[in-house]
């Protein structure tokens, strides 16, 4: 999926003033690429991952997917084409406390339109927790795992619908460098499989995997 992104901006309202999140952004990203997106805390890195996933408005300007445009897609159809289409994973927790590890996996899927294997979507998640380092907390619940474990269980979760957009927002936060890693090959092997990766990070190091660095000022 090709993304247009054209004369951007996000405007909140901050003690009655208006406030620009961010400068206009015009943005060309093309299926397949492997995006970073860098920048000062404040800059308006997350506001834009928001809007790129439809979880926010645009006060002006358009985001188009294949050249729709995301604020013409119909209300009852946008969480089905969000949760289709891209894996999102957020700079805070944002994992389901009352679904243990497996489960959380498991509820993208449930919420898509495809038919449902149990067993094949179990053995999916399990690879996904492997892959990550974490095959033993699939029966926990997020309560009970540490800051480091609930992102990669959210990175998890992220790829398991196969989106074909991933947007992470500092998915290496609270990571080792071991597990860093991990979370890196596993963007990497995505994106080698054809999804498009737009991801935010202050860590240096990542930036080795990516083709284009962008940074917000
Ligand atoms: N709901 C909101 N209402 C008002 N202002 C907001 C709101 N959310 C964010 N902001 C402001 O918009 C600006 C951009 O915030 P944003 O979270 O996008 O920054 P960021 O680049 O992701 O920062 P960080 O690196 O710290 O995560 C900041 O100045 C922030 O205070
Ligand atoms: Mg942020």
């Amino acid at each position: 999926m090709n993304i247009s992104i054209e004369n951007l901006n996000k405007t909140y309202l901050r003690r009655g003033k208006n406030f620009n999140a961010f400068q206009t952004i015009d943005l060309k990203i093309n299926a397949g690429e492997f995006i970073a997106i860098v920048g000062p805390s404040g800059s308006g890195k997350t506001t834009f991952l928001h809007l790129l996933a439809g979880l926010l408005t645009q006060s002006s300007g358009a985001i188009k997917y294949d050249g729709l445009d995301f604020a013409n897609i119909p209300k009852a159809e946008k969480a089905a084409f969000i949760n289709d289409n891209i894996g999102f994973i957020s700079q805070g927790m944002s994992l389901i406390p009352s679904l243990c590890v497996v489960d959380n996996l498991r509820l993208p899927l449930y919420l898509s339109k495809r038919e449902h294997q149990a067993g094949v979507e179990i053995n999916q998640a399990l690879a996904l927790l492997a892959q990550l380092g974490i095959e033993d907390l699939a029966d926990e619940y997020p309560i009970n795992l540490s800051g480091g474990e609930q992102r990669r269980v959210a990175i998890a979760r992220a790829v398991m619908n196969h989106p074909k957009i991933i947007i992470a927002d500092e998915p290496t936060n609270d990571l080792d460098d071991v597990s860093k890693a991990k979370v890196l090959e596993l963007f990497k092997q995505k994106n080698q499989a054809g999804a498009t990766v737009i991801m935010v990070t202050h860590h240096q190091e990542n930036l080795a995997y990516v083709n284009q660095v962008y940074t917000m000022n």
